[in-house]
This record gives C-alpha cells, sequence and structure tokens, in this order.
C-alpha cells in the first residue's frame, strides 16, 4: 500500500509532530516548509516552498511534482493565524488570511485530485472553524478557516472517493498566539489523533 503523504507548513509548532508521527507509523513523508528545515528529521524529505502568491504556489507544486504525485495522503496544516482588534482591520487583512488559508488548501488540494492517487485529506481548523460565531480579535482568520470547513464540505460530495476531512484543534501548547484562558493540546496529542482518523480507515474513505 501507498503510505506516501505531503503535509505542509511542516516546520512548524503542530507540523514538526505531524511529520515525527507519521515517520514512526512507516510513512514516507514529504514535508513542506518555508525557511526553516527541522534538523531533527533527517530521513523526510523536506521541500521548500513559498505559499505567499497564487503563482508561487503553483511553481512549487510544479517543481516538485514527481515527488507530490506520488503521494495518497495530504495534510493541509498551513495556515497562520494573525490577529487584530475589529477597528483596525482593513479589507487587505482578509485577503491575506483568505490567501494563505483558503487559496492555498484550494490550490493544493486541487493539484493532488488532478496528478496524485489520493485517499485522504486533512485540512487542519481551528478549534471554532465549524462554528458561527462573533470574534474580537482573530475574525479574518476565523472567517477564512469557516470557508476552508465549507470547502472541505464540498470537496467531500464532490468526490466521493477520497476522504476530506477537516480536524479542530484547540490553542497548541506553544503558539505564540493564545487567549488567556484558551483550552490547550499538545502538538503531539494532536498529531496523534491526526494521525488516528488517517489510520482508522487506512486512509480509504469508509462512506
Ligand atoms: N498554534 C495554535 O495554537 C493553533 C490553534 C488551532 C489551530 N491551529 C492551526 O494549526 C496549523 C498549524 O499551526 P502552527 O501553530 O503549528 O503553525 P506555525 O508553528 O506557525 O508554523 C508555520 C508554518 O508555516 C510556514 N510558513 C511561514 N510562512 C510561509 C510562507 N510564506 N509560505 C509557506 N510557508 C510558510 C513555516 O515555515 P518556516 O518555519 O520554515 O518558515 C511553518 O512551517 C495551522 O493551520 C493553524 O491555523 C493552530
Amino acid at each position: 500500500m501507498n503510505k506516501n503523504i505531503f503535509i505542509t507548513g511542516a516546520s512548524g509548532l503542530l507540523g514538526k509532530a505531524l511529520v515525527t508521527q507519521f515517520l514512526q507509523n512507516g510513512f514516507t513523508v514529504y514535508a513542506h516548509y518555508s525557511s526553516n528545515t527541522p534538523i531533527q528529521h533527517p530521513e523526510c524529505k523536506w521541500l521548500q516552498g513559498d505559499f505567499s502568491t497564487i503563482n508561487s504556489i503553483r511553481q512549487f507544486l510544479e517543481q516538485n511534482r514527481s515527488a507530490l504525485e506520488t503521494c495518497s495522503y495530504l495534510i493541509n496544516n498551513y495556515g497562520p493565524i494573525t490577529s487584530k482588534k475589529i477597528p483596525e482591520l482593513t479589507s487587505e487583512d482578509f485577503y491575506f488570511d483568505y490567501h494563505h488559508n483558503l487559496i492555498t488548501t484550494f490550490e493544493i488540494t486541487s493539484f493532488f485530485i488532478r496528478y496524485a492517487p489520493l485517499k485522504s485529506v486533512i485540512n487542519v481548523g481551528f478549534e471554532f472553524a465549524s462554528q458561527l460565531k462573533a470574534y474580537k480579535q482573530i475574525l479574518p482568520y476565523a472567517c477564512a478557516k469557516n470557508a476552508v470547513y465549507t470547502l472541505t464540505l464540498s470537496l467531500k460530495e464532490a468526490y466521493p472517493h477520497i476522504r476530506f476531512e477537516m480536524v479542530f484543534p484547540s490553542t497548541i501548547e506553544g503558539a505564540a498566539l493564545a487567549s488567556k484562558n484558551a483550552k490547550t493540546i499538545s502538538p503531539i496529542d494532536m498529531a496523534k489523533e491526526i494521525f488516528n482518523i488517517i489510520d482508522a480507515s487506512g486512509g480509504q474513505n469508509p462512506f
């Protein structure tokens, strides 16, 4: 069985734990980073890419096509959080968060649907991404993650042979941005949770 996986944002807090989790379970891991290659995973296949524009995402995908088109598993983990009070927000803030969360996820997933033997996609949201509620500090990020959730549900309908899931982590221990009373989860526990979703069905869509 093909156990090749591609993980975006793999040099970050949750990304590093995901790399460890999947390597330990016999996966061949293609891990994306932007500027910091973590040295603690020399056996991992690191792929450098900047996702700041649609063109740079497409360039990354084309340059690494021969590796990426072998992957049956995809984790769209990349999705930077931003924080700004409502009165200070500008339209650019919404552009930024929609680009780095929704557009990046859509562009990468579309590439995999087209070229890879895709079995399973996990999109990483945040604790409240499936709920409609008001936000004081993270409105554009929350809107963008909600849009990723809608995308996930829609792709699930459109491609029933592929398993699409979204996970909703609470604040990850060690994160730079956290509200005072936030529920937290360790990166390792979150990575295990994501691994179990993929492992539970052997990556096959059970529906
Ligand atoms: N942190 C939390 O408390 C929390 C809570 C709930 C959900 N989440 C979600 O969990 C996921 C992982 O979050 P995290 O906190 O683990 O992330 P993180 O530690 O901030 O990691 C950021 C990742 O993005 C990469 N990156 C930065 N700029 C980039 C660019 N221009 N183009 C491409 N890649 C770039 C970084 O690469 P380099 O380091 O190599 O530059 C790194 O791999 C995200 O989807 C986030 O929204 C996080």
